[in-house]
C-alpha cells in the first residue's frame, strides 16, 4: 500500500482525495491545505480517518509518506513538486504540469537522478472513451486521420495564473499526443483575447501535424458548457460528446469516395459523398481520474514510467509555450 499525502483541497483536490481514499492501493495519509476553511471541509468528510496539515513541509518530513499528490494552482506545482522529490517522494501532479518548460525539465531530471516517478494527471488519456477511440484509430477502421477538432467551453472559472488554453487545451493536446503516439506539430497558429484576466480567456489554436491537422477551442466565457472531440478519418469519423449522458461516442460511416476509371467524363462526378450507418460502440464504464491514479500506483509498485509522465508533459508544454509566443501574430 502506498502512503500518500494530498496538497490542495480546493475545487479539484476533493475529487483526487475521494479516489485516493477509495483505492485499496493507497492509504490517504494526510490532506494539506493552507486555507483553514478548505481544511475544515476535508475534516468534515473524512472524520478521524485522515491526518490534516496546513504546511506541506510536515508531509515531506514524514518518512511514512512515500508519495505526494499535488492539486494546487498551476503556479504552485513546481515548488511543491521539487521539494517533494528532494524529500524522496514520488509525485502525482495535476495538469498542466508546470508554468514553464524549464521547470518541467528540472523536475524530470531530478526524478531521474533520484529514481523517483512523476505522473502528470493528463486525465483524458485515462478516459475509457478516449482509450476506445485509440483502439479504433490504431485498428485502421477510420482510415487515415484527416483532422481532429477539440472544443472545450464553459463559463468560468476565470483563472489568473494560466490562460484558458493552458487550462483546457492541454486536455485536447494530450489526447492528440496519445492518439498519434507522441507526434509533435510542425506548424501552429493561435489567436486569443485577454478578457477579464491578464491571461487569455478565449483561444483558438490551429496545428499542423505530419499527416493531419487539428483545431482546438478553449473558452471560459461561453454561455454553454461543451466538451466535444471530432476525429475525422478518410473511411469513418468519430464524434465524442462528453456532455451527453448517453450516446457519448458515435462512429459515422460517412466520408468522401473518389471514383476513378475510364467512364468518368466530368471532374464533378469524381468526388462522391458517402452516407452510411452510425454506430454507438459499447465502452466498458470507468472513471478517468480513478484510472489515472491507478496508473500512478502501478508505476510506483512496478517501477515503470507513467504514460503521462514528464516526457509527455514537456511535449505539451512545448506546444503551449510556442502558441503563447505566436499568439495573435
Ligand atoms: N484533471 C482535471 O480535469 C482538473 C480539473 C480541474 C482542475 N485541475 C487542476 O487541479 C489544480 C487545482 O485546481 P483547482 O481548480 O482545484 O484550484 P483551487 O484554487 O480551487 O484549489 C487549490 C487549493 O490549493 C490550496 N493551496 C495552494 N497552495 C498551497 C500550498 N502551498 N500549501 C497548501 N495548500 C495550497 C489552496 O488553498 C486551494 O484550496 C490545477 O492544477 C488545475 O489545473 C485538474
Amino acid at each position: 500500500m502506498i502512503n500518500i499525502g494530498l496538497v490542495g483541497f480546493g475545487y479539484w483536490g476533493p475529487n483526487v482525495a475521494k479516489h485516493l481514499f477509495n483505492n485499496k492501493k493507497y492509504n490517504l495519509h494526510t490532506i494539506c491545505d493552507y486555507n483553514k476553511s478548505r481544511l475544515e471541509k476535508a475534516k468534515s468528510i473524512y472524520i478521524g480517518q485522515v491526518n490534516y496539515e496546513d504546511d506541506y513541509n510536515v508531509l515531506l518530513n514524514n518518512d511514512d509518506i512515500t508519495a505526494i499528490a499535488i492539486a494546487v494552482e498551476t503556479s504552485g506545482h513546481h515548488d511543491i513538486a521539487k521539494a517533494a522529490l528532494l524529500a524522496g517522494k514520488h509525485i502525482y501532479v495535476e495538469k498542466p504540469f508546470t508554468s514553464t518548460i524549464e521547470e518541467a525539465k528540472e523536475l524530470d531530471e531530478l526524478a531521474t537522478k533520484l529514481g523517483l516517478f512523476i505522473h502528470v494527471d493528463h486525465i483524458m488519456i485515462f478516459h475509457p472513451i478516449i482509450q476506445k477511440i485509440k483502439s479504433i484509430t490504431d485498428s485502421g477502421e477510420l482510415g487515415d486521420i484527416m483532422y481532429i477538432d477539440g472544443i472545450r467551453l464553459n463559463l468560468g472559472q476565470i483563472k489568473k495564473d494560466v490562460s484558458a488554453m493552458w487550462d483546457l487545451a492541454v486536455h485536447d493536446l494530450s489526447i492528440i499526443d496519445f492518439l498519434s503516439n507522441g507526434k509533435e506539430p510542425f506548424y501552429l497558429s493561435a489567436i486569443g483575447e485577454k478578457i477579464y484576466s491578464p491571461k487569455e480567456t478565449l483561444v483558438f489554436l490551429s496545428l499542423k501535424y505530419e499527416g493531419f491537422m487539428a483545431h482546438i477551442q478553449s473558452s471560459w466565457i461561453s454561455p454553454v458548457k461543451e466538451r466535444k472531440l471530432v476525429v475525422a478519418g478518410t473511411k469513418k469519423m468519430i464524434v465524442f460528446d462528453d456532455m451527453k449522458v448517453d450516446e457519448k461516442l458515435m462512429i459515422y460511416d460517412k466520408g468522401v469516395n473518389i471514383i476513378s476509371g475510364e467512364n468518368i467524363e466530368y471532374s464533378d462526378y469524381v468526388i462522391k459523398i458517402r452516407e452510411g450507418d452510425v454506430l454507438l460502440p459499447f465502452v466498458t464504464p470507468g472513471d478517468a481520474l480513478y484510472n489515472s491514479l491507478e496508473h500512478f500506483a502501478q508505476c510506483i509498485l512496478e517501477k515503470k514510467q507513467s504514460i503521462s509522465g514528464p516526457k509527455q508533459a514537456i511535449r505539451l508544454l512545448n506546444i503551449l509555450y510556442e502558441a503563447d509566443n505566436r499568439m495573435n501574430k
